[in-house]
């Protein structure tokens, strides 16, 4: 999996960010500090520059996420090739720009907003591909979405954690009546990301979902506070990100916890149980924690056992076993 924007998309936001003035490095990490804590767009972007800021400091970010938790839909649903998208709390794309990487099938985009400096600067980095040139930009809220015809895919990436807990089951219902298919959503990696993600699986199940993934099992979710289930993916930082940042390293770590569900016409492979953790290698044994059917684990395979030693210490952080 490619965790890099892509080349155009890449290029049509290095060109925004000059356009509008991304080089504040004050206004960057002032914009992932906001994010971090749990900022609401609305009130967090007020001009183009700040969308600027948005889109190199926080766009590649949320696109790798979204990316890794899409490769781990489509590894347990080889057979889901949807044709038609809905991008809830779209914000410049990264969903839409993600699903059309992993399933090119993709004909019809539909990108939900309810932030008009978002929807215009999405269509504007979207003018650099032919392939947005369908994509309808709708400005509305996720709370009150309807649609004559159900999307085979709905993302909300990133978009839950500016919903009022009190109005998140009225947007998971909304969702999930848009969906045919597939509903993916993905929140930043933090405790409170998480209670989030628990949450919706709670609201998914019971209105008869099926999970995809992380969860290898629809039993209760084994984690428990003070931990929280998330992942982590590495990407590249764009060159006006690492001058925007006075970064010296050039690549950043993105946490993320998501939660992919099926409606039941999409076939599943089997489950396996998921890494939740990097596997802990040590002088002669690997140990892994894991989360299967029957609830965490910790396996502890020794060197002695040569294959399951090579496939466990080369394995991952969010894979299965
Ligand atoms: C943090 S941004 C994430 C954008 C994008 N999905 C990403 O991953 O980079 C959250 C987006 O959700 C939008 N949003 C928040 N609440 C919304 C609502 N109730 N209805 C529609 N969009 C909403 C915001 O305007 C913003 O564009």
């Amino acid at each position: 999996m490619d965790a890099r924007l892509p080349q155009t998309l890449a290029n049509a936001v290095a060109e925004y960010a000059a356009q509008h003035d991304a080089s504040s490095s004050e206004r960057s990490s002032a914009m992932s500090d906001k994010y971090r804590g749990g900022a609401n767009s609305q009130a967090t972007i007020k001009t183009e520059s700040d969308i600027a800021a948005y889109a190199v400091a926080r766009m590649p970010a949320t696109y790798a996420a979204i990316a890794a938790a899409m490769d781990a839909t489509a590894q347990r649903a080889p057979d889901f090739v949807p044709r038609t998208l809905l991008d809830a709390g779209a914000g410049l794309g990264s969903a839409s720009w993600a699903a059309l990487e992993f399933w090119p099938e993709i004909e019809q985009l539909t990108l939900l907003d309810n932030h008009p400096g978002f929807r215009a600067a999405a269509a504007q980095l979207a003018r650099s591909t032919p392939t947005f040139s369908a994509a309808n930009f709708l400005a509305g809220d996720m709370a009150g979405f309807t649609s004559p015809a159900p999307f085979d895919l709905v993302v909300a990436g990133y978009a839950l954690a500016e919903i009022s807990a009190n109005f998140l089951p009225r947007v998971l219902d909304a969702l999930w009546a848009a969906c045919g298919g597939v509903l993916l959503i993905v929140e930043p990696g933090t405790p409170a990301g998480f209670e989030r993600i628990v949450k919706a699986r709670t609201h998914l199940l019971r209105s008869g979902a099926k999970l995809i993934a992380p969860c290898p099992h629809e039993n209760a979710c084994p984690v428990l506070a003070p931990d929280w289930c998330h992942f982590t993916q590495r990407l590249p930082r764009l060159r006006a990100h690492m001058q925007a940042k006075d970064a010296t390293v050039p690549f950043e770590d993105e946490k993320f916890a998501y939660l992919a569900a099926a409606h039941e016409s999409v076939m599943l492979a089997s489950a396996s149980p998921r890494i939740l953790t990097a596997p802990d290698v040590a002088k002669g044994e690997v140990r892994l924690k894991l989360c299967t059917g029957a609830g965490l684990e910790t396996r502890v395979v020794p060197r002695r056992d040569a294959g399951a030693y090579r496939a466990a210490s080369r394995a991952k952080w969010g894979e299965t076993l």
